[in-house]
C-alpha cells in the first residue's frame, strides 16, 4: 500500500447548506501519482516544504506495523528516499518550523506517535541532506497516569505559537474519557535532544475513538474528530485559560464511514479551508468547510481511496505536477 497524491484546483460557489449529500453526482478527483509502496500499511501523512527550493520539499509517511513499523520520507516524485525503521506502531505525524534551540539556531521538527511504547518520536530535518535524524529525549511518555488504550497515543498536531515561538505537541489516544481526551505537551531542548513537558488535558469525546488532529497556527485553533459525530474546536494556546469547546461541526447527517483525516489549505492567514475525509471503502469522500468564522460547508470531493486514514494538504505551488491545490492520502 502506498500514499496517493492529487492536485486540483478548488472551485468554490455560493452555494452552501448541505442537508443531504447525493454522493452519485459528486465531482471526483483522481489523483496525480501515488508514492513506492511502504511494507505493511501507511496510516498518516505530512508535508515539510523546504525554504528555499519548494521542489526539494518532502513527503512523511507512518507505516503502522507493530514492532517493524515505519517512517517513510518519499521525494515530490513519491520515490522512498529515507526509511527509518523498528518503530513499534507508529500512528501519526506532523512537522513543525523553526524549533528554538539556542540563541542563533532553529531546527524543523517531525514527531511521530509511537502507540505501543506510549511516547512521541521525534525527528529533526537536515536542510542539506534532506534526511531525518532522530533527537528523541529520555522522557517523551505521553498520557503517563493512564494504562492500557488510554495510555496509546495515535493522532498528533503541532502547534508553534506566534509570540514565544514555543512548540506544543497535541496528542490523542486510542480510547479515553468523556472529558480530558487530549494531552498537550510543550518540546523542550535538553542539551541534544528534545524532552516533553505536560501541559494540560482537555477536549471532549463522545465515547468513540479520537484520531485525526489539526492546528490552525495561525488563528490559535485546534480541530479533532470525535469519529462517527464531528468535528471539535477548540483554542490551541494554553494560555488562553479558555479550556472549552468553542463549536461542533455535527457531521451525522452527511457521514457515511468514519471522519479520519483533517487538513488545513489556508489562502491567507486568515482564510482557507479545512478538509474533512469520510473514509469509505469504495472511494472516501472529502468534505470542505470554511476555515473563516463559523466553518461553513462548502461541497464535497469524491476520490477513488480505499479508506483513506490521514490526510494533508498544502497551497504551495510545489512543481509542475503540483501547482495548485495539494491533498494527500494514503
Ligand atoms: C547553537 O546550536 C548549534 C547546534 O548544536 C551549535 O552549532 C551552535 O554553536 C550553538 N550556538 C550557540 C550560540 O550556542
Ligand atoms: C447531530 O445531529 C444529529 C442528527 O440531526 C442529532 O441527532 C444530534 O443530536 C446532533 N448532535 C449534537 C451534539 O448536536
Amino acid at each position: 500500500m502506498f500514499f496517493l497524491i492529487i492536485s486540483f484546483v478548488l472551485y468554490v460557489n455560493a452555494c452552501f447548506g448541505h442537508s443531504s449529500i447525493n454522493t452519485e453526482s459528486l465531482p471526483f478527483i483522481k489523483e496525480t501519482i501515488a508514492t513506492q509502496s511502504v511494507q505493511t500499511d501507511p496510516d498518516d501523512p505530512a508535508i515539510w516544504i523546504h525554504p528555499n527550493q519548494v521542489e526539494l520539499s518532502l513527503i512523511i509517511g507512518t507505516d503502522k506495523t507493530a514492532r517493524i513499523g515505519g517512517l517513510y520520507v518519499f521525494d515530490l516524485n513519491g520515490k522512498i528516499i529515507q526509511r527509518i525503521s523498528n518503530l513499534d506502531r507508529p500512528n501519526n505525524v506532523d512537522v513543525e518550523y523553526g524549533f528554538k534551540i539556542n540563541e542563533t539556531c532553529s531546527i524543523d521538527v517531525v514527531v511521530v506517535t509511537e502507540r505501543r511504547k506510549q511516547r512521541l518520536r521525534i525527528f529533526s530535518v537536515n536542510i542539506r541532506t534532506r534526511q531525518l535524524y532522530e533527537i528523541t529525549g529520555s522522557n517523551t511518555y505521553v498520557f503517563i497516569d493512564s494504562n492500557g488504550h488510554e495510555a496509546a497515543p495515535m493522532g498528533i498536531g503541532l502547534y508553534k505559537r506566534a509570540d514565544d515561538k514555543k512548540i506544543y505537541a497535541i496528542v490523542s489516544r486510542k480510547s479515553g474519557p468523556r472529558q480530558d481526551y487530549l494531552g498537550q505537551y510543550e518540546l523542550i531542548w535538553n542539551r541534544d535532544s528534545i524532552d516533553l513537558k505536560f501541559i494540560r488535558y482537555f477536549g471532549n469525546s463522545q465515547g468513540s475513538e479520537i484520531e485525526s488532529i489539526v492546528v490552525d497556527d495561525q488563528l490559535g485553533f485546534i480541530y479533532y474528530s470525535d469519529e462517527g459525530y464531528g468535528i471539535r474546536k477548540y483554542n490551541v494556546d494554553p494560555n488562553t485559560d479558555q479550556n472549552e469547546q468553542i463549536s461542533f461541526i455535527n457531521t451525522t447527517n452527511i457521514w457515511q464511514g468514519d471522519s479520519e483525516g483533517l487538513a488545513l489549505y489556508t489562502t491567507s492567514d486568515k482564510n482557507g479551508y479545512l478538509i474533512i475525509t469520510d473514509q469509505l471503502e469504495h472511494g472516501t469522500i472529502f468534505h470542505i468547510y470554511e476555515r473563516q468564522g463559523t466553518n461553513s460547508y462548502i461541497k464535497s470531493i469524491k476520490t477513488r481511496a480505499v479508506n483513506t486514514d490521514g490526510i494533508e494538504a498544502t497551497s504551495n505551488s510545489l512543481n509542475a505536477n503540483f501547482p495548485h491545490v495539494f491533498i494527500m492520502f494514503n
